[in-house]
């Protein structure tokens, strides 16, 4: 038996939980209420349309059964007048409770833009003399990424919708274009009215000689070692899912899915003596930034590439539809995901979400080294995904959930690298050769995860630990001893930290009101893995407009409001917004109801062996139970039996 995917439970059955994602059919009253009541044309298209989250107050005293509003949130732009607008919807009651206009923001771009806005590219006169200036006359094969501008304060680009968009060229239809770069050519896009404004040109650069194909048709011949290694899981996987809240072991907690944000955990939670005790109310991935660090001194757009993948295009838009035994093995529950195209269809991306258990080595061991006497217990974590694939780039967004009470969230890096091409025997200065002619810029990919704490309760409390070797001297005689110290971060201003890995560092959050078996505050702590700051001087617009990405922790007072980092608006936003706007303030956040957000990067300086395909890079970090349990709280797993292995 090979891997096998659980039936869903069916799209018709309604609304069990205020958090459920909106169905298809709620979608649909949605989009049509606001179509009909506020009278929109042609020129008006949905951005987005999602769950109007409720608040913590109307979901904390849901009782199964009680009756449900619901209510949707949609971002709309009208081509017609470059507008925006955002509207709350009444499912209910299919009314349209509200309707704002938001004035100088960009909604994210949107699927049908990407298309429509590779053929406005194709179409145009100016982008075709250029192409010919080249010697390239299938237009068939030319591949357009439309790339959100950013901001640099021109003039010029005020109040416009634009893409800047980068090129390439296949050499057949199922060639990696990422390999040929049409160096040089720049179209400009007015997103609104889907008009090339004009072509860039800064000059002609060779296509690059090699192909970079991995499409398994192209692979000559593949290796013939390999033999099945089937996961088996004959009584099923031991989790349960009910409507969209899943138990697992001693967890529970909620999924949930947007189109920013993708995959949404809420309420999770740990059953410890019989009691279920809240972790973490809301956990998502809140924005990315992938800030690339070639220099505007050389006439190019690749000093502008900045993508903003969660706010600028939406994660949860580019969600895969995942496969059977191949994104993951076992036995497999999947989620669909509803989503809405830029005209209001409903679109769904079936098996967007993948749930599913895995062995994980060992958790624990001891041999009583006398007797002889083993103690093993191999470790399973529950792994809830999802896939994204940004133009190039796949992102695999991961959260597990261990035994011993640690989450983590990993994201798996892959897909293609960007890529530019260079003249033959030159080398790159802000990049690195992945083949004959072709570059691979040094970027770094940020990713800030907002983390609703709720620890035993909404009343927590963050402090930073460091450890510190203690000066020699009466002290510390024999210079060995070191010193732990914990201190409460009491305002926004005193929580925007960065890691130190001299002094170990890392941060708790607690709550003070509750104690553990031995006296102290119960409480989570939050292990950054390996990270990096960006590289840009806070004159750049990247920092301003990605501030988030310049701490790895910022801590916030719980405000429904304050959902993401760089602000509501990010596409081509002048920067300022978000994390750095709210924080001025320096409100408390001691023993109050606290957000943390937590940001970490991976720098990439691109290798030969990243190309065509890079394999997976990983990132993420740790929250591990510190204080939150008597003791370990996997020690009533059972020694595994079967298959005659491990008995002592
Ligand atoms: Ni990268």
């Amino acid at each position: 038996m090979t891997s096998t995917a659980l039936p869903k439970s069916s799209v018709s059955s309604s609304v069990q939980h205020p958090l459920d994602p909106l169905f298809p059919e709620e979608l649909a009253i949605a989009v049509e209420t606001v179509k009909q009541q506020q009278n929109l044309g042609n020129s008006v298209r949905f951005g987005s349309v999602t769950l109007h989250e409720p608040s913590k107050v109307v979901v904390k005293s849901f009782k199964p059964g009680d009756p449900i509003r619901r209510e949707a949130f949609a971002i709309l732009l009208d081509n017609a007048t470059g507008k925006t607008y955002e509207a709350i919807v009444s499912i209910t009651e299919k009314t349209v409770v509200s309707y704002t206009h938001i004035p100088d923001v960009q909604p994210s771009i949107m699927l049908d833009e990407f298309v429509e806005c590779e053929e406005a590219v194709k179409a145009s006169p100016e982008f075709r003399a250029a192409l010919e200036k080249r010697g390239i006359t299938d237009i068939d094969l030319v591949m357009i990424d439309p790339w959100s501008a950013g901001n640099f304060d021109k003039e010029d680009e005020k109040g416009l919708r634009l893409s800047r968009a980068f090129c390439w060229i296949r050499s057949d239809s199922n060639d990696n274009g990422y390999a040929r770069p049409i160096e040089g050519v720049v179209p400009v896009v007015d997103l609104n009215k889907m008009e090339v404004i004009r072509v860039e040109d800064y000059g002609i650069v060779p296509l690059p000689p090699q192909s970079g194909n991995y499409e398994r048709d192209y692979i000559p011949k593949f290796r013939d070692d390999l033999k099945p290694l089937d996961i088996v899981q004959p009584d099923g996987p031991s989790f349960e899912v009910n409507g969209h809240k899943v138990y697992w072991q001693k967890w529970h907690f909620r999924i949930g899915f947007n189109p920013r944000e993708g995959l949404v955990l809420y309420d999770i939670g740990y059953e410890d003596e019989g009691k279920i005790r809240p972790i973490i109310y809301r956990a998502s991935l809140a924005e990315m930034v992938v800030p690339y660090n070639v220099s505007g001194a050389t006439p190019s757009n690749h000093f502008r590439k900045n993508a903003f993948d969660v706010g600028e295009y939406g994660i949860g838009m580019l969600a895969n539809s995942l496969s059977l035994g191949c994104d993951c093995l076992g036995v497999i529950r999947y989620f669909d995901a509803y989503l809405t195209n830029s005209t209001g269809e409903v679109a769904t991306i079936e098996n967007a979400i993948c749930m599913h258990e895995e062995d994980f080595g060992i958790l624990w061991k001891h041999m009583d080294w006398r007797t002889e006497n083993t103690e093993v217990r191999r470790s399973r974590r529950l792994v809830v995904s999802f896939i994204a694939t940004v133009g190039n780039y796949e992102y695999g967004f991961y959260w597990y959930f261990y035994q011993d009470g640690n989450i983590q969230f990993e994201v798996k890096l892959t897909g293609i690298v960007n890529t530019a091409a260079i003249a033959p025997n030159q080398d790159p200065e802000f990049g690195v050769l992945l083949a004959p002619g072709l570059v691979g810029h040094v970027h770094q990919h940020m990713f800030n995860v907002r983390l609703d704490m709720t620890v035993d309760g909404d009343q927590n409390s963050v402090s930073e630990v460091n450890t510190e070797a203690i000066p020699l001297g009466p002290k510390n005689p024999y210079g060995n001893a070191c010193q732990v110290t914990s201190t409460v971060l009491k305002t926004e201003q005193e929580a925007q930290r960065i890691v130190d890995p001299f002094k170990a560092r890392y941060w708790k959050i607690e709550n003070p009101s509750i104690t553990n078996a031995v006296g102290k505050p119960v409480g989570y702590k939050l292990m950054p893995s390996d990270t990096v700051l960006p590289f840009a001087h806070p004159e750049a617009k990247v920092y301003q407009r990605a501030t988030f990405m310049t701490k790895n922790l910022w801590v916030t007072p719980y405000s429904s409001e304050e959902k993401y980092p760089a602000g509501n608006y990010p596409n081509q936003h002048p920067g300022g917004d978000g994390l750095p706007k709210w924080t001025e303030g320096d409100r408390a956040i001691e023993n109050t109801d606290v957000v943390v957000w937590y940001t970490f990067g991976q720098h990439h300086i691109p290798r030969p062996e990243d190309w065509p395909v890079m394999p997976v890079s990983y990132t993420g970090f740790l929250l591990k139970p510190n204080g939150f349990f008597k003791q370990n709280p996997a020690m009533d797993l059972p020694p595994s039996q079967k298959n005659g292995h491990c008995h002592s």
